[in-house]
């Protein structure tokens, strides 16, 4: 029987890239998935159709969206097993040049959007559930320009371990997986990664978004019951902690 068999699972940002691969791979091993986007439905929807789900609009800066897309997860899968915070938005610009409406945006969607799925799931997941944030390597690099976006990261970071001190009482797992250069949308909008991933990364190249999904699926199955408030690196081997 595949290992996720009769579970169920909310990926956030799964219409493209990361998001996409985690929800496909989550099916491939028996789970039905709830694919959350914000702009792209026809994306979604492909997506959902191989993934025995359904496609879910909710900007998550937009806390009654949010809580629209878990009552709506609750009630058509009538469970949630999983959930896969992975949306996010990138970001590159100096923290001396940067206004305070792009802090406000990143934050909204990276951090408190986050932290918003974190809580409707700590409400809903039962016994053993899982729960996994995708981060970003560059919270331990900290390359410069990208202020904004580590510091969002970060702080997601932070609520992976606390959440599952949390949570541990009922067996739910919460976990970080922190790519490193990943080749998709949000990696091809800033030309300069595609220079530096190669002579960054030990392993030579740009990670593929499968590659990302097969580590976040893997912390979902009952063999990784006993890693919880982890940050795995899964960056082809960036970032050595
Ligand atoms: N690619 C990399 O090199 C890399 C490296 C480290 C970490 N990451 C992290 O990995 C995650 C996925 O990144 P990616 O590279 O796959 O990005 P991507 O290709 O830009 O895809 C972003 C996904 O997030 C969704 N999204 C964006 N804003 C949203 C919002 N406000 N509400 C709901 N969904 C939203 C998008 O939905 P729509 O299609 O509807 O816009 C899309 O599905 C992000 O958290 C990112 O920070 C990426």
């Amino acid at each position: 029987m595949p290992p996720l068999s009769g579970k169920t699972a909310l990926v956030t940002g799964a219409s493209r890239g990361i998001g996409r691969a985690i929800a496909l791979k989550l099916a491939a091993m028996g789970a039905q998935v709830a694919v959350n986007y914000a702009q792209s439905r026809e994306e979604a929807e492909a997506v959902a159709r191989e993934c025995n789900g359904f496609a879910v609009q909710a900007d998550l800066g937009d806390l009654t969206a949010i809580e629209a897309m878990f009552n709506r997860v609750r009630r058509e899968f009538e469970k949630l097993d999983i959930l896969v915070n992975n949306a996010g938005v990138g970001y590159a610009r100096p923290i001396a040049e940067t206004p305070l409406e792009d802090f406000e945006r990143v934050f909204a969607v990276n951090t408190r959007g986050a932290f918003f799925c974190l809580q409707e799931a700590a409400k809903c997941l039962p016994d053993g559930g899982r729960i996994v944030n995708v981060s970003t390597g560059a919270t331990v690099s900290s390359p410069h320009n990208f202020g904004i976006y580590c510091g969002s990261k970060a702080a997601l970071e932070q609520f992976t371990r606390i959440l599952a001190r949390e949570l541990a009482h009922r067996h739910i797992t919460v976990n970080t997986v922190s790519p490193g250069f990943t080749e998709t949308d949000m990696y091809h909008a800033l030309p300069s990664l595609a220079e530096l991933a190669p002579k960054l990364t030990p392993l030579g190249r740009a990670g593929k978004p499968e590659e990302i999904a097969e580590s976040v699926a893997w912390l979902c199955t009952p063999e990784a019951n006993w890693i919880t408030g982890q940050n795995l690196q899964v960056s082809g081997g960036l970032n050595m902690v």
